[in-house]
């Protein structure tokens, strides 16, 4: 419906305009009646609805939903597609009990795998994260209903989240911690964007003025309205000159009369809070159109199926030496509690309330698998009891094979802390060695929502990881482990042998009041594979019941310059006798010179299903932005003219084929000159090449120390390095008297030149 939404601030009072900035409760914004402005409600997300029971008065309380699978689960589908379904569902969801913005996705990068957080978040690359960001929000607002893309920026911890500042340079905050962000902006346009509770470099994220209007709205385009993390509201006004439309969930009042004193004394312009009040009531007018359309039915039963399926295209394959698909007739048994109680979500304002969820042993039984049960251990803590394990290893000896279902009880993983290590509970340890001890056969099947440290790994035949996928997780790990589904996804993120080894290890999480993200952009696979480290199990790894074999690629030219672009060829086979998924992925190199570029990184993907024998052809296109890094200097993503090499592959360590792509360009970087500018520095420019040549031309034996290379203390190439590396003020020592008195005209006619 049209309406006149400045026409209605126009006649809002002062007091009103301020209230509308924040939450009438935990879950509503504030309507105004006599203008006929609705309240909206919102409810978490990310991956199901805990949307308040308005008959009960804890605002803990929630209605019954759908639990489909986390984050960590569905990021390992590598499926855009798999993300719009789980958000439609969502967002039908949503539109069937009111809700009008559903709170998610959430898109931190996972710095740690110790972030207690990280099962509702996607990866540790953040071009994965916003690809799939960006198709959840499509899928949910597909609906009506929005979302509110979260937590923005860089809250990669849950250690003193609300107040630690995680400080780090701009380049790894442009290149690892904005992009997701950046990309569903710009791809989905969420009608939200939930601001974080931490500070960056000392600045509170509901207060930063760079991030919630330089970065968001003036670069990137966004046209909804950010609303704080519940509480995370330090300075109100500020926060409203900043850029932060909605405090959730309200500060009964206290804030609302700041911003009104504020406006009054003259501190905060009425135009910038008129401003925020109209960007909060086109998003909560979008909302009301869609209430005002009938409602669907909420449809639990069907959504559950749903979530069943989706969970089946998330589980990882980790290894498999031929224990699975389980061979019916043969004797399996069952160990461990999981396999009654699964744990398919986390803990916090994910948690949903649902109606029931699947177990691998239900499933089993419906399906009248031959499988016997021992319980060994308990799903939900650390217990070692004696008499069960000697009944667990005793079944294990006398089957054929023993499915150990293990994972990291709920106590270890939630929002609010971080984990202290990475470790299964030592009982699965011991239970899984001594199981593997005497049955070759053992397969382990994992639910946890972060990488754990696998030692038995070497020991056991087959590894199949759940991650925490949703109410459906029984029937998808029984329809997987008997091959009636292939297993198709693949790690989002790497699994390290230890903790130790992680690219933070030494700053996590920091001392409480800074998180020094020293590591820089060396986060996930760029760490491991720059010091070339061996990891558990690598990025994007995931193994399937049949084979993929890929041709040759080829590129539609050796070459592209400036904004233009290249097109990358690639067919691949299966190569085996069950139809299964391939997720191609295309990692880039950059080969230039460019100082601290990781080896490689991920440029695009594509999941492609393929019959037995079936061969697809896939394309990828790769612009200027897809070779660039950020230029601190220029402010601005770069493409540095050069060599690039384009990888094509199963995982990041599994590269089946390599191309060679060169890009042009004019583009140049600034270029600071001061004295302490090297000779090498200023001849590779073309801006200062002229000017710095006919010095070394006249000065150039001096430079070296009179000694003009090939037979003195200097090799020719030694020389040459030591011209290169010397710096202005080189001149002046070795120039001798001819040279001293130059410098300052130099140094005038290089900068001259350098701003051309
Ligand atoms: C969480 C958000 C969540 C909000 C509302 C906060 O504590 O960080 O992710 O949406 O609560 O439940």
């Amino acid at each position: 419906m049209e309406r006149n939404i400045p026409e209605l601030v126009k006649q809002l009072t002062l007091e009103e305009k301020a209230g509308l900035c924040s939450g009438a409760d935990f879950w509503h914004t504030k309507a105004v009646e006599r203008l006929g402005i609705p309240a909206m409600m919102v409810s978490d997300g990310p991956h199901g609805l805990r949307t308040q029971d308005m008959t009960q008065e804890n605002h803990d309380a929630s209605i019954k939903a759908v639990c489909f699978p986390t984050g960590c689960a569905t990021a390992a589908s590598f499926d855009p597609a798999l993300l719009r379904r789980e958000g439609a569902a969502i967002g039908r969801e949503a539109r069937a009990v009111g809700v009008g913005v559903v709170l998610g996705p959430a898109v931190n990068i996972k710095r740690s795998p110790l972030c207690g957080r990280n099962f509702e978040y996607f990866s540790e690359d953040p071009y994965l994260a916003g690809e799939l960001a960006a198709a959840f929000i499509d899928g949910v607002q597909s609906q009506g209903v929005g979302t509110s893309i979260k937590h923005f920026a860089a809250n990669n911890q849950e250690y003193r989240r609300m107040s630690a500042s995680s400080d780090m340079t701009e380049q790894t905050l442009r290149e690892i911690y904005l992009p997701a962000f950046e990309t569903a902006v710009k791809k989905s346009r969420p009608w939200t964007v939930m601001c974080s509770y931490n500070r960056i470099n000392g600045v509170y994220a509901s207060e930063n003025q760079k991030l919630l209007t330089e970065i968001l709205r003036d670069e990137w385009g966004f046209d909804g309205f950010v609303m704080s993390d519940w509480g995370a509201v330090a300075d109100r006004v500020k926060g409203v000159a900043a850029g932060l439309e909605l405090e959730m969930p309200g500060s009964g009042g206290v804030n609302d009369a700041k911003i009104v004193a504020a406006v009054e004394d003259g501190t905060l312009p009425e135009e910038t809070l008129d401003k925020a009040v109209t960007r909060i009531l086109n998003i909560v007018f979008r909302a009301a159109d869609t209430a005002a359309a009938p409602r669907p039915e909420l449809d639990l039963a069907g959504d559950h199926k749903i979530a069943a399926g989706l969970a089946r295209e998330c589980a990882v394959l980790l290894q498999n030496k031929g224990a699975l698909p389980l061979r019916r007739g043969s004797r399996v048994v069952y160990i461990g509690g999981f396999a009654e109680h699964p744990r398919y979500q986390g803990g916090g304002s994910s948690h949903i309330n649902v109606v029931a969820a699947d177990s691998a042993l239900d499933a089993a039984r419906r399906h009248g698998r031959h499988v016997s049960y021992v319980e060994g251990f308990p799903a939900d803590r650390d217990q070692r009891d004696e008499q069960a394990f000697l009944a667990a290893v005793e079944a294990a000896a006398a089957a054929d094979t023993a499915v150990i279902f293990a994972g990291l009880p709920e106590s270890f993983e939630s929002e609010g802390c971080d984990r202290s290590h990475m470790r299964l509970p030592e009982s699965q340890n011991n239970l899984i060695a001594r199981v593997a001890a005497v049955q070759k056969n053992t397969v382990v099947v994992l639910h946890t929502g972060s990488p754990v440290e696998c030692p038995w790994a070497d020991d056991v035949a087959s590894v199949l990881c759940m991650y925490l996928s949703g109410e459906g997780v029984g029937e998808a790990a029984d329809a997987l482990l008997w091959g009636d589904a292939n297993p198709c996804g693949r790690l989002p993120e790497t699994w390290p042998l230890r903790l130790e080894d992680t690219p933070c290890y030494l700053d996590f999480p920091g001392d409480g009041r800074t998180a020094l993200y020293r590591e820089g952009i060396f986060v996930g696979y760029r760490w491991y594979d720059a010091r070339k480290m061996p990891v558990r199990w690598p990025f994007g790894h995931g193994l399937s019941y049949t084979g993929f074999v890929y041709r040759e690629p080829e590129l539609s030219a050796p070459e592209f310059s400036g904004d233009g672009s290249v097109k990358v060829r690639v067919s691949v086979r299966n190569v085996g006798t069950m139809a299964g998924r391939e997720v191609v992925q295309l990692y880039v190199a950059n080969c230039t010179g460019t100082a601290g570029r990781p080896p490689k990184e991920l440029r695009r993907f594509v999941k492609i299903s393929l019959e037995p024998g079936e061969e697809k052809q896939v394309e990828f296109t790769l612009t200027a932005r897809d070779l660039s890094y950020y230029n601190e200097a220029l402010g601005d993503w770069y493409a540095a003219p050069g060599l690039y090499k384009i990888l094509l592959g199963h995982s990041s360590r599994d590269i089946h084929a390599t191309l060679e792509l060169t890009y042009r360009t004019d583009r140049l970087l600034p270029l600071t000159v001061d004295e302490n500018t090297t000779v090498g520095e200023l001849l590779a420019d073309p801006r200062t090449a002229p000017v710095i040549r006919s010095i070394v031309d006249q000065y150039g034996t001096a430079l070296n120390g009179g000694n003009a290379g090939g037979d003195g203390v200097l090799s020719a190439e030694g020389a040459l390095q030591m011209m290169e590396g010397m710096p202005l003020r080189g001149l002046v020592n070795f120039g001798g008297p001819a040279a001293a008195g130059m410098l300052p005209g130099l140094l005038d006619a290089l900068k001259k030149a350098a701003e051309q």
